[in-house]
């Protein structure tokens, strides 16, 4: 038994509050159920809670009968029971373990969310007006690509700014938090081409990988941040981003050396890191480091692991060295942003 699952259990419990009191109470009590921690083991992604609790999710929302489903509003449209959900999550685990086992070991933590995108566009913005060029965009660790199409969704932010097509089915609402404004532009940052690099990337035109993207949502955010995905989703089926397979650091620099002169390098990733070894985080830098000898690189990233709450950040790396601002704080789902600057 891998020792450091209880404790991981524990730690992303209290990660669930207040997004999800349901899946704060699972995880807290599979930290100490040496069955269901067995079970668990299988999770290959990382992090292995939150891919066991889409797991079960999943079968939930594909319409496996058993009582567990009363306590999930994802599944269940009346008010949850007041009994505790634990027993019944323990026995719909057991009863369905080997469909649970080949969820964990194909299946990856993947969550692709869009409103994300309202926190890259200001720096977006700052990296295009920087560099006086269409940024080139890759993004690492891309998933579904849904950001990728981030000048295709409409944007309202809290203090009255908007951007984006009207007419897009996918409206972005973000707060803004804090003294100082999130610098907004005017236009959409200009954008030259687009790939999403990925270890599993997810093909919003295969049914069952868009009803992954659905299970890894938590239950209790599901009636908002379902339809807004599955906007997104029809988005993306229409006009696909290239997407390439494999571990974005061995594809990085052939990718980075395809990029016309004419255009700025602009590589992104939002909460993709955590799921690196700190040696793969070191030669990630490394890699924008030696390719910005040739060029300047823009690097947009949202990332929890360094910090309390998730930090933007955009750093320029120019003739081998770099430079890095944090620029605002941000809500793991984009719902809002707080600038730093
Ligand atoms: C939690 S998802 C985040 C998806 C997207 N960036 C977002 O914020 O909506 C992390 C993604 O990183 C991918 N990933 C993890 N390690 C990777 C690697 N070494 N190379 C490429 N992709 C990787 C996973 O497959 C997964 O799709």
């Amino acid at each position: 038994m891998n020792h450091h699952l209880p404790e991981h259990f524990r730690r992303m419990a209290e990660s669930y509050i207040p997004h999800s009191p349901l899946y704060e109470h699972l995880a807290k009590n599979t930290a100490d159920d040496p069955e269901l921690l067995a079970l668990a083991e299988s999770a290959a992604g990382d992090p292995a809670s939150n891919l066991f609790l889409a797991a079960a999710h999943s079968l939930l929302l594909e319409g496996k009968p058993h009582a567990l489903a009363d306590f999930y509003p994802s599944v269940s449209k009346n008010p949850p029971p007041e009994s505790d959900p634990y027993p019944h999550f323990h026995s719909f685990c057991l009863e369905n373990e080997e469909e649970i086992r080949t969820i964990l070991s194909t299946r990856r933590v993947q969550t692709n969310e869009v409103k994300r995108c309202a926190c890259l566009l200001p720096a977006f913005g700052m990296a295009g007006r920087l560099s006086e060029k269409p940024l080139a965009l890759v993004e690492i660790g891309a998933s579904a690509g849904l950001n990728l199409l981030f000048d295709r969704y409409r944007y309202v932010y809290g203090n009255g700014n908007t951007l984006g097509d009207e007419r897009s089915p996918v409206e972005i609402r973000c707060e803004t938090r804090g003294a100082t404004a999130p610098p907004i532009p005017e236009g959409m940052p200009e954008t030259s081409s687009r790939i999403g690099l990925d270890l599993a990337p997810l093909d919003v035109r295969r049914p069952e990988d868009a009803s992954w993207l659905e299970a890894l949502i938590w239950p209790e955010e599901y009636e908002y941040r379902a339809p807004m995905l599955r906007r997104a989703v029809e988005v993306v089926r229409e006009d696909p981003p290239e997407m390439l397979r494999g571990d974005a650091l061995d594809l990085l620099p052939e990718v980075l050396s395809t990029i016309p002169e004419n255009t700025a390098p602009c590589v992104f990733h939002t909460f993709t890191v955590n799921q690196f070894s700190e040696e793969m985080r070191e030669r990630l830098t490394n890699i924008l480091a030696e390719h910005s000898k040739v060029r300047p690189v823009y690097r947009v990233s949202i990332e929890w692991i360094y910090s309390e709450r998730p930090l933007l950040r955009l750093a320029v790396f120019n003739g081998g060295s770099e430079k890095e601002r944090v620029l605002a704080a941000c809500d793991d789902h984009g719902g809002w942003i707080e600038w730093r600057e």
